[in-house]
């Protein structure tokens, strides 16, 4: 039995953000360790996720997930070592993906972790690629879009996580056309020469309607829309007739303090007939198996490649949650603990 620390560090919300969050909306509280107990398993976190939904958490309002209580730890996806367990089929050593993050060290039932193989993929790819954002990807574009082969797809914030693979996974379906947008230059370039994108734009340079035209001379078929707002507006006006949107997320609107009046031309969606359907990676777990398969080989073979930007250290999870709503990462963000 390997002796438990006694003590772990653990962020903790202390004041909701209006707007934007600070860094003192938040503190890093030391805590005792839990021992496992019947059924219960002690996880040495190796890497943290920090995800855009998390920012709804933040705010006290009735959601899809509960809100973030005040002064206790804040959870989210985590994948790590086990180190000590009471709870039939998971041994010391064992990695686990599961949900309490955050944290450097995490107590919990056995039935809410996972077992991951690092000898298959990365352990950090099982909060990424081969992860939640992955599917997101795929059911996103595959299930709630209808995507068919010949289909002209375009992605907002297309460097990120989801984005990324949205594109590749059109591409590697038989889109006619993938277009991506993203906020820098070489986010930008890398859609086109790392990712394959046919064609991409920094929305940042402006007039993003006219840009998204210049790209998608033909229209597009499906829009997967990560960002909301006038980059939907911009998307419904490019949208080709029976044309489809996975609204999967809105994330110029997380930290707004009004509410955007864009898309300003919904009745476009009448004479186009168009499709706009919101979903939930949750609603989608069925489509796993295929998932991991269809990835996993896209990854052997490599057609299909990722990024993460890693954040190192604990004390670093917040930074690196900012970060990502800020477009600092390329891929995936993750904070990597020492192991
Ligand atoms: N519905 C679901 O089940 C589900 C599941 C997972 C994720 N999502 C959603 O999917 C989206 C992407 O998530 P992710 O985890 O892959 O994050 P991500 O794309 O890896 O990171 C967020 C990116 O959003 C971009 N961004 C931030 N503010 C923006 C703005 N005002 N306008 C345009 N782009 C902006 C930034 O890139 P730039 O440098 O390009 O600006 C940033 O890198 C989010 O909206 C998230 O909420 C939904």
């Amino acid at each position: 039995m390997v002796e438990l620390p006694t003590t772990s560090r653990e962020w903790h919300l202390v004041a909701r953000p209006h707007g934007w969050p600070e860094p003192d909306h938040f503190a890093l509280r030391e805590v005792p360790v839990a021992a496992p107990g019947p059924g219960r398993i002690v996880v040495r976190n190796s890497y943290l996720s920090v995800d855009p939904y998390m920012r709804g958490r933040m705010d006290d309002v009735k959601s899809y997930v509960p809100p973030f209580n005040l002064d206790e730890p804040m959870d989210g996806g985590a994948v790590g070592r086990v180190i000590a367990s009471e709870a039939e089929g998971i041994e010391v050593g064992d990695h686990v993906l599961h949900q309490y993050g955050w944290r450097e060290y995490a107590t919990l039932s056995g039935q809410g972790a996972t077992k991951v193989d690092p000898d298959v993929a990365p352990l950090s790819t099982y909060l990424g690629v081969l992860g939640m954002p992955g599917l997101t990807a795929y059911a996103g574009l595959l299930e709630v879009a209808s995507f068919r082969e010949g289909d002209a797809v375009f992605v907002f914030a297309a460097a990120g996580a989801v984005g990324s693979m949205v594109g590749q996974i059109a591409r590697l379906k038989g889109a006619s056309r993938v277009i991506g947008s993203a906020g820098s230059a070489e986010k930008v370039e890398s859609l086109v020469n790392e990712y394959g994108f046919h064609a991409a734009f920094n929305y940042k340079d402006g007039d993003v309607s006219g840009q998204l035209r210049a790209a998608a001379p033909d229209g597009i078929d499906v829009y997967f829309d990560n960002v909301g707002g006038e980059h939907l507006e911009a998307a419904i006006g490019a949208l080709n007739r029976h044309g489809r949107v996975t609204v999967c997320g809105m994330i110029s609107q997380y930290n707004a303090v009004e509410p955007t009046p864009a898309p300003r031309n919904l009745p476009l969606v009448i004479g186009k007939r168009l499709r706009i359907e919101g979903m939930l990676v949750t609603d989608h777990a069925g489509l796993r198996p295929r998932f991991v398969e269809d990835v996993a080989g896209w990854l052997r073979s490599g057609e299909l490649t990722y990024r993460e930007t890693v954040a190192n250290g604990i004390d670093q999870a917040v930074q690196a949650f900012l970060g990502m709503l800020r477009g600092e990462n390329a891929g995936k963000m993750v904070v990597a603990l020492e192991s």
